[in-house]
């Protein structure tokens, strides 16, 4: 079985953080969210691996190399414009050749991984597996109608859901998924939709799997999902502390602190991860916090937050909470009178005062 990883799209809801890179290299963890899907499919059993590319395309090349250090073998596959889930299969037809093939969204996070999917799949006779999980408002999502373990009708994301079992962007598919494909139009919203092929697929009399998600599913589509993500994701942290803690600083929780970070009399209660050459000083990191490589925090207090590689933050004179900051930001408090505040934002920032 291959696998197919989509990493395009334009991110449009991650503005102003994917003005410059792709959402699915946003860290969570302090490790970019694709990682854990190339990670997950390979543990899936699944080593030979096509990522669909956009505009961001050089970025994710950059970050993921070749696939070596997932234990897999990656090819690239450009798509010209992000024109839908179905059309990225299309694109990656002649790297899927006649295998059944695992598609996974890149911007998707399971905590169950994706060998349960794939083993289903692998155990029965069926034109498609997907994964599903119940939500309480299914209409952002594609929606299945179930019939005991069978996916009977299909629909994306409906007004008026016909049931709560939401498509979770996890699909496994034999090869007969290229001829439905060839048959779709645009859907309203423009874009070829992986759902409408899957409904034909049915609509031909063919038998739809559905598998259900053993653990938790995000999608991280929106900042305050990739807050909840990495929330999530630091659940899981082990301690390790392999850059210096001073005698001044007090840690508490699982932590880690990576090689060449220096904590300096602050408080760290985790779960949190701070990563390598970033330096915490004077300050406190409250729990649920991933503070990427390079950030220097002087002076300020933060928790439940994400910032990423090479941001300054410094003499902050209040709790920095919930946030998300994206790479190479500076947030410095000033004693100069008057006081105020004196901001430089790019498009489509948001701050709350
Ligand atoms: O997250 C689950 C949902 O994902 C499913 O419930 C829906 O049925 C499915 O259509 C999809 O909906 P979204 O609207 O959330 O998909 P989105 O446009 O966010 O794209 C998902 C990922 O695929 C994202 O990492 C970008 C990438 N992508 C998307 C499109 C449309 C591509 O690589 N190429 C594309 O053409």
């Amino acid at each position: 079985m291959k696998g197919l990883v989509l990493a395009g799209g334009t991110g449009s809801r991650l503005r102003p953080l994917t003005y410059t890179g792709a959402k699915q290299l946003i860290p969570v963890g302090n490790r970019p969210i694709l990682f854990y899907a190339l990670d997950a499919l390979v543990e899936a059993g699944i080593y030979d691996i096509g990522v669909i590319i956009g505009e961001t395309g050089d970025e994710v090349r950059r970050a993921v190399g070749d696939g070596s250090q997932f234990g897999a073998k990656v090819t690239y596959l450009p798509q010209s414009a992000p024109l839908g889930l179905a059309h990225a299969v299309r694109v990656a037809r002649d790297f899927l050749e006649n295998e059944p093939f695992l598609m996974f969204l890149g911007d998707n996070l399971l905590r169950g991984g994706l060998t349960g999917l794939a083993d289903r799949y692998r155990g029965g006779n069926y034109a498609a597996s997907i994964l599903l999980t119940e939500v309480d408002d299914p209409s952002q999502f594609g929606v299945a109608v179930l019939e005991n373990d069978r996916v009977v009708r299909l629909v994306e994301k409906p007004a008026n859901p016909p049931s709560h079992w939401a498509l979770v962007g996890a699909y496994c598919f034999s090869p007969v998924i290229h001829e439905a494909v060839d048959t779709l139009k645009p859907s309203w919203r423009g874009e070829y939709e992986i759902t409408d092929a899957i409904q034909q697929l049915i609509d031909w009399g063919m038998a739809v799997d559905a598998a259900r998600v053993e653990g938790w599913w995000k999608d991280t589509g929106r900042p305050e999902d990739v807050l909840e993500a990495n929330r999530l994701i630091l659940e899981d942290l082990a301690t390790r502390v392999a850059g210096v803690v001073d005698s001044e600083s007090q840690i508490s929780g699982r932590v880690v602190v990576e090689e060449n970070a220096q904590v300096l009399r602050s408080v760290v209660r985790g779960p949190v991860i701070i990563a390598a050459s970033t330096v915490i000083e004077d300050s406190y990191v409250g729990p649920y916090t991933s503070i990427g490589p390079q950030v220097r925090i002087s002076r300020t207090e933060i928790e439940n937050s994400v910032v990423l590689a090479e941001s300054v933050i410094e003499d902050i004179p209040v709790r920095i909470d919930q946030s998300l900051i994206g790479r190479g930001v500076t947030v410095r408090g000033t004693k100069r009178r008057p006081q105020g505040l004196r901001l430089v934002l790019g498009d489509h920032s948001r701050i709350d005062v």
